[in-house]
């Protein structure tokens, strides 16, 4: 967070004294900190995962080679085999053949038999490889040699036109399948470098998972995660993590949905597939995007865990995406997915000795992950969605009572399938019904009050997925604009305020590979190298690193807040450190003077502090280049007396915490 020493309070002098009196009518808050009017749930501001814009392999998962065990449709994507032209000509110096041995889950292999000197096997990476000067980089790949060979593999890392920034090599001795590594240290950075095997010798040698990873992935573990962009969500102290999406959970066919037991045990032993994305839209077709499932739930539930967040997985409910194909499963054929849910439940939670208990277990943690929700289906809708539901739901229910589920009341937050899904929700006695809206930023602006007129008495909400998308004509990562972080802040102020209905929420999509994207906008942009937080991050983080632990009443002249004069605002008591925090927005183009008087207390402290994040440019985005471009500035301001006088910049939402004695 940036600290500059301009203080608000300072800048709010110069506008008032510059303003003509119309600009300066004041707005006289109240917030009332005696009855606290809900408890602010630990899950309220989430993250929602999906592998969409590469965000698994060639994103989250750290792995840097594509096509890894030659299980893509084309088993030689991404790979290129060496050639040279004579007499016009293409030639070569070896040959490589796919090897379909009809076994297993990952089928097939290469066999590569050079016929002279220096034949090799390019990998392009996920849109290139990323690689970080002096850095050390893990290679590994199972391999085994034929009789009578003697091959020596050469493993360099190189950019397009050839210069070299690694080399190390390795010999496969053995006739048997056995795991090679070494350790590669690219003298140099590049953010598009290729991976070149070169082969060299007689004989025959076998290639299988072809792998290279940073050593400094997150937590050090080996084939992990991208530290960078883990980091970006520890930092948002997320409560939960929902995962794994979104529509990759429906699947375009139900062939082609989403199976956690396909995700767990041995990576290679996990079947690749498709990824549903790949072609989804005619303007981002990328037909090189799989799921090698390297991040699959186990290491889900990992993330979690490292991101102090509850899990949250979502599952099929024998739906396929209604988008797409519609495919449905027969009633009568709904058990082996109804026992899916409840063997995930075993998984996470059960003793190292029950059947999924032990899977947990075997991959290296004995301990239970302690889950407490499941989804049933993503975004459904229809009676056919209620009828498997309800089936779920009544075997969920009865075995595991604890297991808060979560359904789903469709793709739109209004309308005939929305109004279907709720009634026939209730009538389930539906726990926490999952919600979402992809909306222009004038929707979130005018639907600040939404939630004040829930029953306050039936199903929790779980805000899934929201975002808005702003409707400048602005293309990919420039959609991920400040418009649509201050609509999204503003309407956010309606959600907490609104926190004992709204339980959990979390903004969706959470990551876009500039180069791969399909999707936008999304909450953190990524290249090979480096990554940002948009706008939107830095509205997520601020209410959720200043959660508190109670809302309270705000009231000016004895109205919600919400929208009137171009303001917004809630308050939340934090009871540990016994601090009062506000967060207000100024959706207006004109400063705001604001009084602020806290009741129920004899004394607030002499200082604030005072974070804000504005800008009068709707269309200021992050970047690369400037990652902080649109972050939050604090400082420390003076107090005189009980009442708090500030002047919201135009266009800016502001956290005030302040300091309360009883
Ligand atoms: O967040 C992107 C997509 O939007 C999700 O996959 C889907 O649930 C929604 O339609």
């Amino acid at each position: 967070m940036k600290n500059i020493s301009t203080a608000i309070l300072l800048i709010a002098t110069i506008f008032m004294s510059q303003l003509p009196a119309a600009s300066q009518t004041v707005t006289n808050v109240l917030v009332d900190i005696s009855k606290p009017i809900a408890r602010v749930q630990p899950t309220m501001w989430g993250i929602f995962f999906e592998d969409i814009n590469f965000a698994a392999d060639g994103g989250l998962y750290a792995e840097l080679v594509k096509n890894r065990s030659f299980e893509f449709a084309d088993p030689m994507m991404g790979w290129k085999r060496s050639s040279y032209q004579r007499m016009g000509l293409n030639a070569t110096t070896g040959e490589t053949i796919i090897i379909n041995t009809d076994e297993g889950t990952n089928r097939r292999y290469a066999r590569i038999r050079p016929s002279g000197e220096g034949y090799s096997l390019t990998n392009e990476g996920f849109r290139g490889i990323g690689l970080k000067k002096q850095h050390d980089y893990r290679f590994s790949i199972i391999a085994r040699r034929g009789v009578d060979t003697d091959i020596r593999i050469t493993v360099q890392l190189k950019d397009s036109l050839g210069n070299v920034f690694a080399t190390s090599s390795i010999v496969p001795a053995s006739t048997d399948w056995k795991t090679y590594e070494t350790v590669l240290r690219p003298t140099d950075t590049e953010s598009h470098a290729v991976l070149v095997l070169t082969f060299e010798g007689r004989g025959v040698v076998d290639l299988d998972m072809v792998s290279l990873f940073p050593a400094a992935t997150w937590k050090q573990r080996p084939s992990g995660l991208r530290h960078d962009l883990v980091q970006l969500l520890a930092d948002l102290k997320p409560g939960f993590i929902r995962f794994p999406g979104g529509c990759i959970v429906e699947g375009r066919d139900l062939s082609n949905r989403y199976q956690w037991k396909n995700t767990v045990g041995e990576p290679a032993a996990r079947p690749v597939m498709v990824n549903r994305w790949n072609t989804e839209f005619k303007q981002r077709q990328a037909g090189d995007y799989y799921q090698s499932f390297g991040l699959g739930f186990f290491e889900y539930f990992l993330l979690a865990k490292d991101l102090g967040a509850e899990p949250l997985p979502i599952l099929n409910c024998g739906m396929a995406c209604q988008f797409n194909t519609a495919e449905v499963v027969d009633l009568g054929e709904l058990q082996p997915y109804i026992d899916d849910a409840l063997d995930l439940i075993e998984f996470a939670n059960g003793p190292s000795d029950s059947k999924w208990g032990s899977v947990r277990s075997r991959m290296g943690h004995p301990e239970p992950f302690n889950m407490k929700f499941i989804g049933v289906g993503n975004e459904q809708w229809g009676s056919q969605y209620i009828e498997r539901y309800k089936l779920f739901a009544d075997a969920i229910r009865k075995k595991y009572p604890d297991i808060t589920i979560v359904s789903g009341a469709g793709p739109t937050p209004d309308g005939e399938l929305f109004d279907y899904a709720n009634k026939a929700l209730a009538e389930l006695n539906a726990e926490l019904i999952d919600e979402h809206y992809y909306k222009p930023p004038e929707w979130f602006l005018t639907n600040a009050k939404r939630y004040d007129g829930y029953s306050r008495t039936g199903a929790k909400i779980f805000a899934g997925e929201y975002a808005a998308h702003t409707t400048a004509q602005v293309q990919g990562p420039d959609r991920s604009n400040w418009e649509a972080a201050l609509a999204e802040a503003a309407f956010m102020t309606g959600l907490e305020r609104n926190g004992d209905v709204v339980h959990l929420t979390s903004y969706a999509p959470l990551l876009g590979h500039l180069d791969a994207w399909q999707w936008t906008p999304n909450l953190i942009w990524f290249d090979n190298l480096n990554a940002y937080g948009t706008p939107s991050y830095y509205v997520q983080k601020l209410f959720s690193t200043h959660r508190g632990t109670n809302v309270l009443t705000l009231s000016a002249e004895g109205k919600t807040l919400a929208g009137e004069n171009g303001l917004f605002g809630t308050a939340v008591l934090d009871s540990i450190n016994k601090e009062v925090i506000l967060k207000l927005v100024n959706s207006s183009t004109s400063p705001k003077p604001v009084t602020v008087r806290v009741s129920g207390t004899k004394n607030v402290g002499a200082t604030a502090t005072v974070i804000e994040l504005a800008s009068m440019d709707n269309l200021a985005v992050n970047s690369i280049k400037e990652p902080l471009h649109i972050s939050p500035n604090q400082t420390v301001v003076r107090i005189n007396g009980r009442n708090i006088k500030l002047t919201l910049n135009p266009r800016s939402l502001v956290i005030v915490r302040l300091t309360v004695k009883k």
